[in-house]
């Protein structure tokens, strides 16, 4: 080790945190503004238990699908009603807590709030507050290796979001129509990126060659993979559009523009 490092930290004995000039602390920023924007609009909307179903055109709202409360209107609960209707437990509770689980554990998002939320580090090159640095080798941080679990739920809850959206257009089209749709193509585009289900599309053999459907396959996802980061905030934005835009509708703020019925 040279004479120009800690021993005990490993780190360049210099008494500046960095010496990036550039404005390395924006993206973090940013990315703090953003997801603390998110999660209070989400937070809001999942407690509020209202203007979640739209009966006429049958929209329901992401972040209530499936509503499973035996307070959900009956016709917006496809799966059946079990769950007390008390006002602390959101309709969707069967479902949001692995969908937050998939998105915590996500590697992208990982790297994002490490950095904006713990400044673990912030930055490349800058150095963390922090003493002691022990990655994700213990509780509770070892936990998110179950990311490939919460993939599955994901993915059975991207169908379930594509059964709503589907079950939509029996009553016609409209903007409402069209703006789940783009959302369920995003959350798919988002889900099928990630880099779990690269690795199980594309793991565990040694010949690609033998196994030319699961290259191919492995291929689109991992062209899919290069944009994930992309994909997390797009999705982060069709949600909170689609819920807001059901909203809107619910309440009677606006009438949903029909195309067709
Ligand atoms: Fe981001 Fe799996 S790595 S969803």
């Amino acid at each position: 080790m040279s004479s120009t490092t800690d021993a005990s930290t490993g780190r360049a004995q210099i008494s500046a945190r960095t010496l990036r000039t550039d404005r390395w602390w924006l993206p973090p920023l940013l990315n703090f503004a953003g997801l603390t924007a998110w999660v209070v609009y989400a937070t809001v909307r999942a407690f509020q238990q209202d203007n979640y179903w739209v009966g006429e055109y049958e929209y329901l709202t992401p972040f209530y699908s499936p509503c499973v409360s035996v307070g959900c209107v009956p016709e917006s609960a496809h799966f059946g009603q079990f769950l007390p209707d008390v006002w602390w437990l959101p309709y969707a509770s069967l479902t949001l807590p692995f969908l937050l689980l998939f998105r915590l554990t996500c590697y992208y998002y990982r790297k994002a709030y490490y950095r904006a939320f713990w400044l673990s580090p912030p930055a490349c090159a800058v150095a963390e507050p922090h003493k002691k640095y022990t990655g994700e080798t213990r509780f509770p941080l070892l936990g998110q290796n179950l990311h490939r679990y919460f993939f599955y739920a994901a993915a059975i809850i991207s169908v379930i979001n594509t059964y709503d959206m589907v079950l939509s257009f029996t009553t016609g089209i409209g903007l409402g129509n069209i703006i789940l749709l783009v959302n369920v193509v995003a959350l798919w585009a988002y889900t099928i990126s990630c880099h779990s289900c690269r690795s199980i599309v594309g793991g565990r053999i040694n010949n690609f060659s033998k196994h030319p459907m699961r290259y191919k396959s492995w291929q689109f996802v991992s062209r899919l993979n290069a944009k994930h980061m992309q994909l997390a905030w797009l999705t982060l934005g069709t949600l909170a559009f689609t819920d807001f835009y059901i909203m809107a509708v619910a309440a009677g703020w606006i009438s949903d523009l029909r195309i067709v019925g």
